[in-house]
């Protein structure tokens, strides 16, 4: 059995990350914290019941760091890399949900989340966690940076055409929605029943939003000259999901057939990322309750449109860090995942 800890189990991830676990065959769940929830029971908390929503809930540093082959970070940023340095120092394997190890420059991190980094030494150890592309890596792995939700969503659509080189003119635009649990569950005046209910709210538009370095580092390491990316999420009056028009202007040289062959033979043998036929278009319900980043493919002139969606909670966080876990431990990669 893999012997597993989950710290901030209160929050959306870590309540997602439980109930995957708690159904995973070869996973045993040895401890759940919360600092503010501390003696209560998770079923305190989440409506949960059953064993599971027994577990209680204990400060992180009454956990028995020792006993866990892995933790799982839910945490806030900066929080999670503290807590990363304690756990490697106790040879526990890590997978953090958290942006701390996702971005390799430290300058970048610390310009975006306005922090000191707690632990840069790590970044160049840590593996990027994007599992169909880190599948390499993830069996040695001690620390695994866990990617973004909009930034799974992104990468997923844009691998094939930049791994293949393909000439592009202007900028790459992701205009994105996302459900409200996507900005965790403190409760916050921009995320109120009364704001987010019969509206569809832009923020962070343009290049302001914390994914961005996140998605311009990564189509780096895929594309020789990747253009510029504007991106720009909306709050969307849903609980969960993430749906992205990614648009990519080609300069020519590849038409929708050349497009559909890339994207067809690049998750042909993917369980969790699926490319629609032709005329069949990729929403919400295709991704929400799932692990599946499900995409659909669209001409119009030589502008190339890839629709993404994701379950934010699931291929955005904790199902994308449960397949993360089971290639690092030689699981079945679908292992407690649907
Ligand atoms: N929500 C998403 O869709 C999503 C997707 C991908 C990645 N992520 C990332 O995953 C992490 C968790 O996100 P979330 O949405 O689950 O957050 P959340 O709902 O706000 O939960 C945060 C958790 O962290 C704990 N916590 C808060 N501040 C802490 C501190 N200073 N020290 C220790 N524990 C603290 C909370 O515990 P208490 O019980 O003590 O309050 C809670 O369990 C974040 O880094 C987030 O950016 C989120």
């Amino acid at each position: 059995m893999i012997k597993a800890g989950i710290y901030g189990a209160t929050g959306y991830t870590g309540v997602e990350l439980a109930k995957i676990l708690d159904r995973h065959p070869s996973v045993e769940i040895v401890f759940t914290t919360s600092e503010r929830s501390a003696g209560q029971r998770l079923g305190d908390i989440e409506p949960i019941s059953g064993a599971l929503g027994k577990r209680p809930l204990i400060p992180a540093d009454s956990a028995p760091i020792d006993d866990i082959d892995v933790a799982f970070l839910c945490l806030p940023h900066a929080a999670a890399a503290k807590t990363a340095v304690t756990l490697l120092q106790h040879n526990t394997r890590v997978i953090d949900l958290s942006a701390d190890f996702r971005l390799k420059n430290v300058d970048v991190y610390e310009k975006w989340y306005k922090t000191t980094h707690p632990a840069p030494d790590l970044l160049g150890e840590a593996v990027y966690g994007l599992t169909e592309f880190a599948r390499a890596a993830l069996p040695d792995a001690r620390l695994v940076a866990n990617p973004g939700c909009y930034t799974t969503t992104s990468l997923l659509a844009l691998q094939p055409i930049m791994a293949a080189q393909a000439k592009m003119r202007g900028s790459i635009i992701i205009d994105a929605k996302s459900g409200v649990s996507g900005a965790g569950r403190a409760a916050k005046a921009a995320t109120h029943f009364v704001k987010v209910s019969n509206n569809l709210a832009p923020y962070a538009i343009g290049r302001a939003h914390r994914h961005l370095p996140e998605i311009e580092q990564v189509i780096g390491w895929w594309h020789d000259s990747p253009p510029p990316v504007i991106f720009s999420p909306h709050l969307l009056p849903v609980p969960r999901g993430i749906l992205a028009n990614v648009y990519v202007q080609l300069n020519g040289g590849m038409d929708e057939t050349a497009v559909r062959a890339l994207y067809e033979t690049a998750y042909a043998d993917e369980q969790f990322v699926h490319v629609l036929p032709a005329g069949e278009l990729a929403t919400l319900a295709h991704a929400v309750y799932s692990n599946n980043c499900v995409i659909s493919l669209t001409m119009a002139g030589d502008m190339l449109i890839i629709t993404s969606a994701t379950d934010n909670l699931l291929k955005g966080a904790s199902g994308q860090a449960v397949q993360n876990m089971n290639v690092m431990f030689g699981e079945k990669e679908n292992e407690g995942l649907r």
